[in-house]
């Protein structure tokens, strides 16, 4: 057990320039009672049109490490997947923890009121009812608590989980859609754990600047596993529910990934891809093709590699697609440019001001965790740290807008609410592969502009954000609010 812990961390993980011997020969250690990735709990909404959520504190061991106290949706750590279609959907969300969380729904087009931000928290022991309507494409999205100054712990310790909005469709398009078998959700998580196991949550200063970042990685809260598919294409949904590590994904014997949706949906035709960058709260599905079989092992990183799971292939089970379709139905809608105003947006990370950090005692279930502590004036967008008493701007319902977004210091993931943007530019070049259909997180190092149509009203008490989805930063004040009326 021990030795498995000790070489498992340091090679499944974030160690760097690893062999890829080494990285195999951990995965090839982890007992297998251990070793087969689950998929989260599937929540089917489609029939009752119902949706019910509580956040419920836990225990979980990782790796076969001791137990510690985590947070989850309906169960110990993360949440189950819900699985959705355009419509009425009645929510009810319960809070059974002893701290304030929401239930944000990070790509879901709904109006302000049910966006479940920081100004919709649910404090412990209450319940929040949003009756929502749903209406936009297909796509894999995801949720978690979004209260200001706790989202990175409260993310940390596991409170998320992904969405899969669906229109019943994909055998017409010919993606696989069998949960768990060659259509498998994968919520790509790095976490700290200690010497005797333990997942620990205590950021210094610098991991504040430099965003949290693990010793291990796990896959659905699993280290080291290995996903067993069908010897045919394989549907991967990923989402980077990371704090802030930045991933860039490849297979260890260079097979392609084709990506087929981004965050908002599908793409207009599958974008064969070597390596798959993916940054914090970014989604992306690709096919990949187990045909040939093998035990592929997916990487991240290239030059201080490290391991994210393995893949063994099962010829006795069904492989219902084989092949990669040509086209997809992402709507490529061109907004209109000309009409667009631009509004620029700077991620500032300045250096000066920031104050003590007192962030001890940061065990999940305890009222006394505190602020951040960072000194108002380092972190901020335009200049200003976030204020939830501020309307940083108002847009008009209806209006496109083409926002102009720079970084400073490093990159940082760039998310919106209530909207879908298409990327324009990034650094005054083409977007990159990744970044051509439909977003709502774009990794910005340097400049990047994007355009947005805002067709979900937000008001004044119930604001939608934009910040950085580097955790730690978002909390530390690099956040801003806006209407849409
Ligand atoms: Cu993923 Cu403002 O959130
Ligand atoms: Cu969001
Ligand atoms: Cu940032």
């Amino acid at each position: 057990r021990r030795d498995f812990l000790t070489s498992t961390s340091a090679a499944i993980l974030t160690a760097g320039a690893l062999s890829h011997t080494s990285i195999r020969q951990a995965f090839a250690q982890v007992p297998a009672s251990q070793a087969r990735l689950a998929m989260p709990p599937r929540l089917d909404t489609r029939q009752t049109g119902r949706l019910a959520l509580t956040a419920t504190p836990g225990k979980t061991g990782f790796a076969g490490g001791p137990e510690g106290a985590t947070a989850g949706f309906n169960q110990a750590y993360l949440g189950p997947t819900i699985v959705m279609q355009n419509g009425d959907l009645d929510a009810e969300l319960r809070n059974a923890l002893d701290e304030p969380v929401s239930a944000h729904w990070h790509g879901l087009l709904v109006p302000g009121e049910h966006d479940g931000g920081p100004h919709l928290p649910i404090a412990p022991g209450a319940v929040w009812r949003p009756a929502m309507t749903i209406a936009q494409d297909p796509a894999t999205i995801w949720y978690h608590s979004h209260i200001h100054e706790r989202t990175a712990k409260q993310v940390y310790f596991g409170l998320a989980g992904v969405i899969h909005l669906t229109d019943g469709r994909d055998d017409d398009r010919g993606l696989p859609s069998d949960y768990g078998l060659d259509d498998l959700t994968l919520v790509l998580q790095d976490r700290r754990f200690d010497q005797a196991g333990r997942m620990v949550y205590n950021p210094s200063m610098m991991d504040v600047m430099h965003g949290f970042a693990g010793n291990r990685m796990l896959v659905n809260g699993q280290a080291g596993a290995t996903a067993v598919v069908p010897q045919g294409m394989v549907r991967l949904r990923l989402l980077n529910g990371a704090n802030a590590r930045i991933c860039t994904l490849f297979f260890d014997d260079a097979r392609p990934m084709h990506l087929v949706a981004t965050d908002g949906g599908f793409v207009a035709e599958p974008i064969a891809l070597k390596m798959l960058r993916l940054s914090p709260g970014e989604r992306a599905e690709v096919l990949v093709d187990f045909a040939e079989g093998g035990a592929p092992i997916l990487l991240s990183d290239p030059g201080q590699a490290y391991g994210v799971m393995q893949f063994a292939v099962d010829p006795r089970l069904t492989a219902r697609i084989t092949s990669i379709p040509d086209q997809l139905d992402g709507v490529v809608d061109d907004l209109p440019l000309a009409d667009a105003g631009t509004r620029q947006v700077s991620l500032d990370m300045g250096m000066g001001g920031m104050g003590g950090m007192g962030m001890g005692g940061m065990g999940m279930g305890g009222r006394g965790m505190g602020s951040m502590g960072m000194g108002r004036g380092g972190f901020g967008i335009n200049g200003r740290p976030y204020d939830m008493r501020r309307i940083d701007f108002r847009v008009a319902l209806g209006s496109v807008e083409k926002w102009r977004i720079r970084s400073t210091m490093v990159a940082h993931p760039f998310h919106v609410h209530g909207i879908r943007f298409r990327v324009l530019s990034e650094n005054g070049g083409p977007p990159r592969p990744e970044n051509t259909g439909w977003k709502d997180t774009v990794l910005v190092a340097g400049e990047t502009e994007i355009i947005a149509r805002f067709d979900q009203p937000a008001r004044e008490d119930t604001p939608f954000m934009f910040h950085c989805h580097i955790l730690e930063h978002e909390d530390a004040g690099m956040m801003g609010q806006f209407t849409v009326t």
